[in-house]
Formats: C-alpha cells, structure tokens, sequence
C-alpha cells in the first residue's frame, strides 16, 4: 500500500494533479471484511487528505456504525485520488487513468464485500452503464470478489435523507452483511 501510495503522490497521469491540495490515497484496515468506494475527494478532503471527512463522510460513518463497524474496522477508498475543481463528475479519462490504483488497493485488502458508493464508483465496478437502481439489489463481481451497489451518500444528503432512500441503503447494507457471514 505504501508502494501504491508513493505513486499516487507523484502521479501526473491526468491533469487533476495540477489543482488538487493533497491526494486521497484512501484509509482504514488492510485486512478489512468490507471496502467502500465512493467517487472523487471534495472539498474538506482535498484539504486534509483523508477520504469522508465532510457531510457526506459523517453519514458513511453512521452509516458503518450502524452495520456493527467502525471506521478503523473498513477500508474506504475511492475512483479518483484528486478532486476535480469544483466537485464535478470525473471525466471517463480520469477515471481511467486513476482506476489501476483502487485495483492495486483492492488487491491487497482482498475484501469480503466491495460497496460501491454511487454511479461512478458502481460503472467501474460492474462494468455495467445503465442507473443506479438497475445496479442495486443485485450481487456483480469485480476480479471475483461480490460488489454490493448503493445510493452515495451525498445523494441522500441532497435529497434530505427520505426514509424510502435511507430503506434502500440498509438493505443494500444487509445484503453486504450477508455476502460476509456466508448467508448468500
Ligand atoms: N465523496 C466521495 O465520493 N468521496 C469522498 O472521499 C468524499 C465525498
Ligand atoms: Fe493521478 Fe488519479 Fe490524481 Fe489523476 S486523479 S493525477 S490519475 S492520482
């Protein structure tokens, strides 16, 4: 992981390099069960270089919590190492020059469960392209390890957390539990 991390800290391969603060390598246990993947650092995380740190990183948390974690228990990463200006979506050349990293992370935690925190981190994952929702419910792989997709949590902040979107999270969160204890 440190090999990893030294290459993200001079990696120049797409031009995100040029105005990020610092990189967000990712954070958490190396040997851990479960590994979320959100999308790109935003603001609060290009400023410390750690991955949720912001609004949306509290929820992650209670959301982890809640699973019977804690933060130290997971590993959470993301697609993209640099935040994009502004916190658009990543071009498709960004997120295929950054994605070989998460590859080699995910490589080397060799997780249980892999979450994939919304659309960009789920297209990377399943290679599949249609919505969100068409992913969701459902088990794809990734190099042979199961991928669980959810709802990012920014998207239930912004749509001020309804209960129907939040039901959803916690079932794709148990379907997540199961794939762990061996129940699926
Ligand atoms: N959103 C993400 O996708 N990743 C972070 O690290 C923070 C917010
Ligand atoms: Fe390199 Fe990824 Fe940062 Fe682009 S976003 S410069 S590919 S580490």
């Amino acid at each position: 992981m440190r090999e990893v991390e030294e290459e993200v800290a001079r990696c120049r391969k797409c031009s995100l390099h040029a105005t990020r603060r610092n990189y967000v390598l990712g954070e958490g246990n190396l040997l851990a069960e479960i590994f979320f993947v959100g999308e790109a650092p935003g603001a609060r995380e290009d400023a410390t270089g750690r991955p949720f740190v912001g609004r949306a990183g509290e929820l992650l948390t209670r959301i982890i919590k809640a699973m019977g974690y804690t933060r130290r228990d997971v590993y959470i990463g993301n697609i993209l190492k640099c935040r994009p200006p502004g916190n658009r979506t990543p071009s498709e050349e960004e997120q295929k020059a950054c994605f070989p990293y998460l590859k080699r992370q995910i490589e080397i935690i060799k997780p249980r469960v892999l979450v994939a925190l919304g659309r960009v981190a789920a297209v990377n994952l399943t290679g599949e392209k249609t919505s969100l929702s068409a992913m969701r419910g459902r088990i794809h792989r990734f190099e042979g390890i199961p991928v669980v997709v959810t709802y990012h949590p920014s998207y239930l902040l912004q749509r001020g957390e309804p209960r129907e979107l939040k039901k959803m999270v916690w079932e794709d969160m148990k379907l997540a539990l199961r794939i762990i204890h061996g129940e699926v």
